[in-house]
């Protein structure tokens, strides 16, 4: 298994697409959305780094059968080289571990600013997509990591408290940070049209009393098979390649490839300055 190639950043040509998987709610769907996604982006030929940002629970490393052994702080702190804290799992794939000690990042003084800028042009040379895994729920670490992306896949599923969390993650990312534009996906639906519903459902509470726009950008069904995949430890686009789960990830993963930045989020100096920046004040979290 080789990293991904990691050259000087003079060589590199295309922005580097940083997209934040998240949702509000656990359980959803996302951390096995972002593995596969990573996955599939990476057997398509695009060189990827997946962002655990979720150290909480058992995770990316679990599902990929994999112990990162150094975190995303060991690097911005210093004390580790991008060697040690980029773990390659696959060819034009590597994981790194989020840091539960480095969030929130709010508090973070001068020279973790300096170490987050310097960490991200590091770990992003060369790279064609960072995908970022949130943890549950709207903590100051969650929206930091989410506010700094190009693109928000807010994940939700049929669970009226999925929708609820879906729509308070982007209530605070719109009113407290800015963001306008966001694609949903929906997760593990029961039949065709289920997809839709929730969408639109979501669509029009965020229509109401939000000044965004929503995408759907893809549905996932409900699949035994990825269920499977996930007890076996390993990402359904590859241990079932044609089960449907799988290839809704794969069409996602190849129309991320055209989603254009929006206008002045286009690289990745622009995530790392965003992430170093001190998170403002929330105060009504509802
Ligand atoms: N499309 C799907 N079909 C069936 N089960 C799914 C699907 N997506 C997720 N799951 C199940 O949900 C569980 C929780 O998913 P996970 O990605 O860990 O959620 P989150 O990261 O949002 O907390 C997975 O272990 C898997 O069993
Ligand atoms: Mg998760």
């Amino acid at each position: 298994m080789r990293p991904p190639e990691i050259t000087t950043r003079a060589r590199r040509r295309d922005p580097v697409q940083v997209v934040a998987v998240t949702g509000g709610k656990g359980g959803v769907g996302k951390s096995t959305l972002s593995i596969n996604l990573a996955v599939a982006s990476a057997a398509a030929g695009r060189r990827a780094v997946l962002l655990d940002g979720d150290l909480g629970l058992a995770n990316a490393d679990v599902l990929l059968g994999i112990t990162p052994r150094h975190t995303l702080a060991d690097l911005i702190t210093g004390h580790r080289t991008l060697d040690e804290v980029l773990t390659p799992v696959r060819p034009g794939l590597g994981i790194v571990a989020g840091a539960s000690g480095l969030l929130p990042l709010a508090e973070l003084d001068e020279a973790g600013h300096v170490g987050i800028v310097r960490a991200f042009s590091d770990l992003t040379a060369d790279l064609d997509l960072l995908l970022v895994d949130t943890a549950a729920g709207i903590s100051p670490g969650v929206l930091q990591l989410t506010q700094a992306a190009q693109h928000v896949v807010v994940v939700v599923c049929d669970d009226p408290a999925s929708v609820t969390d879906a729509y308070a993650v982007i209530k605070i990312l719109s009113r407290h940070h800015g963001l306008r534009h966001f694609r949903v996906v929906s997760n593990m639906t029961q039949e065709p049209q289920q997809g839709a519903r929730l969408f639109d459902a979501l669509q029009r509470v965020t229509e109401r009393f939000l000044d965004v726009t929503l995408e759907h950008s893809a549905d996932i069904p409900s699949d035994e098979l990825l269920r499977r995949a996930v007890r076996e430890q390993r990402p359904v686009v590859e241990a079932f390649p044609g089960s449907p789960a799988a290839q809704a990830v794969r069409r996602l993963a190849g129309e991320m490839t055209a989603w254009s930045a929006p206008e002045g989020r286009g690289n990745i100096g622009f995530f790392a300055e965003r992430l170093a920046r001190p998170a403002p004040r929330l105060q009504v979290v509802r």
